[in-house]
């Protein structure tokens, strides 16, 4: 199962970095999204990342260039066509990776596997969409993708054993550490990340502390490199709120009730960094 040519999709926050890690690796990346302006913002993150490689001098300008022409914007499907495997890392709703995952295996070559960077969503319920379960995996990234080392690997039910390699020899290529996890709610990260997030969102609902007292006590404190409101900010509120949601229905058990704060901020709009305004404000 060689891969050469990979394509993602979403060029969010969490694709554009995984379409730099694998463009760096020297795969050919088709990135992916809706629109052309989303294509466009997520290169010019991928560009600008690059850019202050070169500028600490720790790439070439030549490099910057090779890794910039491995990338290939597409707005359509269709362009799957070419590919060896397939990232998606579009919202976290299993309605929208449901008809990607049943596009995608009409589009796309027998032979190619069919990888999900979702954060909580059973992998086996996404293979099902398919007619090739045996060839989609999860493939969970960290944010920021370019810094973090992990890659969770989740297998679903009918996950061979020659697709877990492959994408194992290819989180090592792309200079990642895997780990395999099983197939539940949130996986291992998200299981034990997200609860303490969301308590943290009712520390601040019930006025424990201030926002930012809360993010020093585990700044301070714990030695997290982020306070959880931050890093709930950094990761972004919507995300979070799927992931409890995904975590609640999942195991049925109120510990993991998203907090009020979250919905509500949520329904303002108020999505972290990504849209300026979160717990906190963004320039
Ligand atoms: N993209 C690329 N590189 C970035 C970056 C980004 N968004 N943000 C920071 N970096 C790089 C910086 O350029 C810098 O690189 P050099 O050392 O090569 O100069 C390096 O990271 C350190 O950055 P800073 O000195 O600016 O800041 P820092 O020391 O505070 O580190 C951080 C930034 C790495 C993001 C750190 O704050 C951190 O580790 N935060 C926690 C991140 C975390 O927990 N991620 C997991 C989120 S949960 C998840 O991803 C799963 C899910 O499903 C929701
Ligand atoms: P984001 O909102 O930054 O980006 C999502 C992108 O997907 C957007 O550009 C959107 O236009 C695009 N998109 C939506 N539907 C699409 C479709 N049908 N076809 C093509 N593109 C489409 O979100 P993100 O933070 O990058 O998260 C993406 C995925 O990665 C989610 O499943 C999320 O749970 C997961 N994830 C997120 C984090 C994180 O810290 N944010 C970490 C690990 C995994």
């Amino acid at each position: 199962m060689s891969i050469n040519t990979v394509m993602v999709i979403g060029a969010g926050q969490m694709g554009s970095g995984i379409a730099q890690v694998c463009a760096q690796a020297g795969f050919s990346v088709y990135l992916n999204d809706l629109k052309q302006e989303f294509l466009d913002r997520g290169l010019s993150v991928i560009k600008k990342n690059l850019t202050r490689q070169v500028d600490k001098g720790r790439m070439q300008a030549e490099e910057m260039e090779k890794v910039l022409a491995n990338l290939i914007p597409s707005t359509s499907l269709e362009d799957a066509k070419q590919v060896d495997l397939v990232i998606e890392a579009a919202v976290e709703n299993m309605e929208v990776k449901t008809k990607i995952f049943n596009q995608l295996d009409e589009i796309t070559p027998a032979h190619t596997i069919l990888a999900s960077n979702t954060s909580s969503l059973p992998i086996t319920e996404i293979a099902a969409a398919t007619k090739r379960p045996e060839k989609v995996i999860g493939m969970h990234f960290m944010n920021p993708v370019p810094v973090m080392k992990l890659v969770e690997i989740i297998r679903g039910l009918a996950t061979t054993d020659e697709v877990y390699q492959a994408i194992e020899d290819m989180t090592k290529q792309l200079n990642k550490v895997p780990v395999e996890v099983e197939d539940f709610p949130g996986f291992v990260s998200n299981r034990i990340l997200m609860p303490m997030i969301n308590e943290a969102v009712y520390t601040l609902y019930e006025g424990v502390a201030t926002k930012e007292a809360i993010d020093d006590v585990m700044k301070l404190g714990m030695n997290h490199p982020m306070g959880p409101l931050t890093l709930a900010d950094f990761i972004g509120l919507d995300t979070c709120l799927y992931i409890m949601e995904i975590l609640h229905e999942g195991f049925g058990d109120d510990k993991y009730r998203p907090c009020p704060l979250l919905r509500k901020y949520v329904k303002a709009g108020w999505l972290g960094k990504k849209t300026g305004k979160g717990f906190y404000e963004y320039a």
